[in-house]
């Protein structure tokens, strides 16, 4: 019997909600929480995910209570307080605030990528706007870069809210821009992903195929 009190509104394509399940396997919460599939794009939405969150974004989970939360940063908080163990979240000091930046950036790297993947995938080719295309692909590239100088020692020191971010980050970034070829620039993250790429929670969350 399902022990399932929350529900999860996902796509297995959205990198915002594999960080929330990586969130919930790390913590051991994946029993809690029963998923609904969304399909959903900027032109069409959901009529079930809008009910109570107008912006109409996934992830967005219904807790016991019938209250709905959003987005992947405030789902996530949320799990990180719903457990017993070491916080992903660093509660205080200065690691909260450098461990939520680097989460950040990656959400960063994120919101362009979609927006590449939206711009490229949902409008036709003669409305491409490609100085706008390069500019997105430009931060996603500095944000690489901020990461390769991180991975040997700030990434890889703890799998925790940043860890998690750049990991889904860089699955999407395969996942969509499988030609980008990051791993040759950027050598020490590519070591880095290529460890954490094999844990349990990242294994059980891949993008479909
Ligand atoms: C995608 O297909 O890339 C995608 C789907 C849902 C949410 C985000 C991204």
């Amino acid at each position: 019997m399902s022990t399932a009190t929350m529900t999860l509104f996902h796509n297995t394509a959205s990198p915002f909600v594999r960080k929330v399940l990586v969130f919930l396997h790390e913590t051991g919460q994946l029993d809690r929480v029963a998923l609904e599939t969304v399909a959903l794009s900027p032109t069409s939405p959901n009529a079930a995910v809008i009910a109570n969150n107008p912006a109409g974004k996934i992830p967005a989970l219904r807790l016991a209570d019938g209250a709905l939360l959003h987005d992947s940063r405030v789902i996530v908080d949320y799990i990180d307080h719903q457990h017993v163990g070491e916080p992903l979240i660093p509660r205080d000091g200065a690691s909260r605030w450098r461990r939520l930046t680097l989460a950040s950036l990656a959400d960063a790297l994120l919101d362009a990528a979609l927006l590449i993947r939206y711009e490229t995938f949902s409008r036709p080719q003669e409305k491409h706007w490609a100085d706008w295309l390069d500019g997105q692909q430009a931060k996603i590239i500095r944000a690489l870069g901020e990461f390769e100088e991180a991975a040997s020692a700030e990434l890889a020191s703890r799998f925790d809210v940043a860890s998690i971010g750049v990991a889904c980050a860089l699955g999407y970034l395969d996942f969509r821009q499988p030609n980008l070829a990051w791993r040759e620039q950027f050598p020490q993250l590519a070591a880095w992903y290529a460890e954490v790429s094999q844990r349990p929670s990242m294994l059980a969350t891949q993008p479909p195929v």
